[in-house]
């Protein structure tokens, strides 16, 4: 065997003495640039600019953000034909985002990893074409989480078991995908939107939805435990 050239030694050594990384955490103004280099025709972001600040006040002044107190609160890209992949790993480095809304693009693929983004109060990715089944932990941790949309995609499989532990969620739209198997029991609560129509769900309505709940909400195959519910 041949021994290492010099070089190597060498290399080696620069690469342990190399000062420690200069780069500070990104700012949020890095940071969602960085989110939109992973979209696709973003001509509705063309205002984006780092040199401009992102909020004053409630006031914001990149298209789609939601400003409070000076803070980033919601970005809100709606109606605009995005594509490409919605970047949840940087998305985690905005410690003041508590909204985000993609609704009504051209997303497609798997759901995206939306437990990075933990703290989130609302999430809607209604309408665009995401597919395929979402794995049980998809929405692990996100304790906070109140309002969910996932209506109008393509996701299939069972409803994941982590939405089952969400307790704080009070809107729900599963409505227009093809989700199967049965509905889970959500326990009791005081819904103001639940929908699982037209999916492929399938058995008895769980007794906790039953006692509360708006009936067309639950159109679909179903085996009606009590069909004089209300
Ligand atoms: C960003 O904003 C600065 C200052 O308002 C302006 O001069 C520049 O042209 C803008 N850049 C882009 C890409 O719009
Ligand atoms: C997007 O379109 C929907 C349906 O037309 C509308 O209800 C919603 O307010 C729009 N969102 C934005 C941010 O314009
Ligand atoms: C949505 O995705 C499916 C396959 O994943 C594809 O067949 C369909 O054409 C797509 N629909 C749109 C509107 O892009
Ligand atoms: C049930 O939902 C329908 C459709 O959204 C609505 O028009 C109706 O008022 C709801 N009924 C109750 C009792 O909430
Ligand atoms: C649930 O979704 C279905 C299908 O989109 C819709 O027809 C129905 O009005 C919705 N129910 C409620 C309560 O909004």
């Amino acid at each position: 065997m041949a021994k290492p050239p010099l070089f190597f030694f060498f290399l080696f050594f620069l690469l342990f003495n190399l000062p420690p990384s200069t780069s500070a955490v990104p700012t949020s103004t890095e940071t969602l640039l960085r989110f939109k280099s992973s979209l696709t025709n973003t001509l509705a972001l063309s205002n984006w600019n780092s040199s401009v600040p992102l909020c004053s006040g409630d006031r914001r002044f990149w298209t789609g953000l939601i400003c409070k107190n000076d803070q980033l609160y919601g970005i809100r890209l709606e109606n605009m034909s995005l594509g490409g992949t919605v970047d949840t790993a940087a998305l985690a480095g905005l410690p003041t985002l508590r909204t985000l809304s993609v609704m009504n693009n051209r997303f497609e693929g798997p759901m995206p990893d939306v437990k990075r983004i933990g703290a989130l109060r609302a999430l809607y990715l209604s309408n665009n074409n995401f597919s395929g089944s979402i794995s049980g932990d998809a929405f692990e941790g996100m304790g906070n989480l109140k309002r969910l949309y996932l209506s109008g995609n393509g996701f299939s499989g069972e409803i994941p078991g982590s939405l089952v532990e969400l307790k704080a969620v009070v809107e729900l739209g599963l409505e227009d995908n093809m989700f199967e198997g049965r509905i889970p029991d959500l326990g009791e609560r005081v819904w103001k939107y639940l929908n699982f129509s037209g999916n492929r769900l399938d058995g008895p309505i769980p007794y906790g939805l039953s006692k509360d709940s708006n009936f067309t909400s639950y159109l679909g195959k179903f085996t009606l435990l009590n069909p004089l519910l209300n």
